[in-house]
């Protein structure tokens, strides 16, 4: 093991029986890397990237390197194609192990070519963004986009490590920030506890440990885990009806404010726990107000699209008792608290 490896670093185990794995976060963790492939058995390893070569570790085997690109537009059944050609021209193995390297659409689309190929090869995630570190990289859901959604065509594959090296942070554009930091900010309503004022790494082990909680309870998405999705109902609903312009962080964020505003609507919580939703957003830099454009009418015909509202419009909302899914919220209100949110100009 170098000696970066050995800088004191936090692990964070996701305890799923034989598909346990630790997440590792800390500045160098990557080096970690050559110690998990020789303790894998792995004879070849495929690391597929989306950073320069020379930002993942040598891994100690054999070893092709393939080059991927971040971003939604390459999310794609094709792109899963190409690499498992590439992984059989290789010869990879079941016993051998995929690598990913990049921000989350990439160990997206990566873990899901490791879930498919040979019906299952080990995959390590190295996520290099904010968002990948604190939420697409851990947890197993691993999925590519089809024309008519995001993350239609998918699996659960849980990877066998997750190194979330924060050096990798060090080069962040803007939005990248605003987007991990949306994540980040929700998590204060799902039982994080208030993650403000913490240095970085505390920030992002302290929502891995709680989304590690999480999985380890509904792993298949049938209940807790709903409560990622908190702020997530009218933040996709502004993505899409933004067309994308407006970052996935930003709409968590937007839609943590409204949540927080819905759920005293309801009568679920006061207006002081109501506002909290406003100041936390806020001290994160995040935008708390609607964007210019779409309608309260088109952002509802848009939640109704969410995958969870199987019974009419439904949002995780916060209670005494804590946040908890919430089915047929009646649309009156909701139209109401929409049309009472600020809005940028
Ligand atoms: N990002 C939400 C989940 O992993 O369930």
């Amino acid at each position: 093991m170098s000696e970066t490896a050995l800088r004191p670093h936090r692990t964070i185990r996701v305890e799923l029986g034989d598909r346990s794995y630790p997440v590792h976060i800390g500045a160098g963790v990557r080096n970690l890397l050559p110690e998990i492939v020789a303790g894998s058995g792995a004879k070849r390893v495929v690391v597929v990237s989306a950073r320069p070569r020379e930002s993942v570790p040598e891994t100690g085997v054999e070893t092709l390197f393939l080059t991927a690109r971040d971003g939604e537009q390459d999310k794609t059944l094709s792109t899963v194609e190409d690499m498992c050609r590439r992984f059989a021209d290789f010869h990879l193995t079941r016993s051998d192990l995929v690598v990913s390297c990049g921000g989350g659409t990439t160990t997206d689309s990566v873990g899901f070519a490791a879930a498919l190929f040979h019906r299952g090869v080990a995959v390590v995630h190295l996520p290099t963004s904010l968002l990948a570190q604190v939420d697409a990289s851990v947890g197993g859901k691993t999925a590519v986009n089809l024309p008519q959604g995001k993350n239609l065509v998918g699996a659960y594959w849980q990877p066998k490590a997750v190194l979330c090296d924060t050096d990798f942070l060090q080069t962040l554009p803007r939005e990248e920030w605003t987007n991990g930091f949306g994540e980040i900010a929700r998590c204060h309503f799902i039982g994080a506890g208030d993650l403000r004022g913490l240095p970085l790494h505390e920030q992002i082990g302290a929502s891995v440990a709680r989304k590690a909680s999480i999985v380890m309870a509904d792993e298949r998405d049938t209940g807790l885990r709903h409560l990622l999705n908190y702020g997530h109902t009218l933040g996709h609903a502004l993505e899409r009806a933004t067309d994308f312009a407006m970052r996935h962080g930003e709409g968590v964020a937007v839609g943590t404010v409204f949540a927080g505003r819905l759920a005293a609507a309801l009568g679920r919580i006061d207006e002081a726990r109501s506002a909290e939703h406003l100041e936390v957003v806020a001290h994160y830099g995040l935008p708390t107000a609607l964007p210019a454009g779409p309608t309260p009418a088109e952002l509802v015909a848009l939640m109704r699209l969410d995958k969870k509202a199987t019974d009419g419009l439904s949002f995780v909302l916060d209670s005494a008792r804590g946040p908890e899914l919430v089915h047929a919220v009646p649309e009156r209100v909701v139209l109401e608290v929409l049309e009472a949110m600020p809005r940028r100009l």
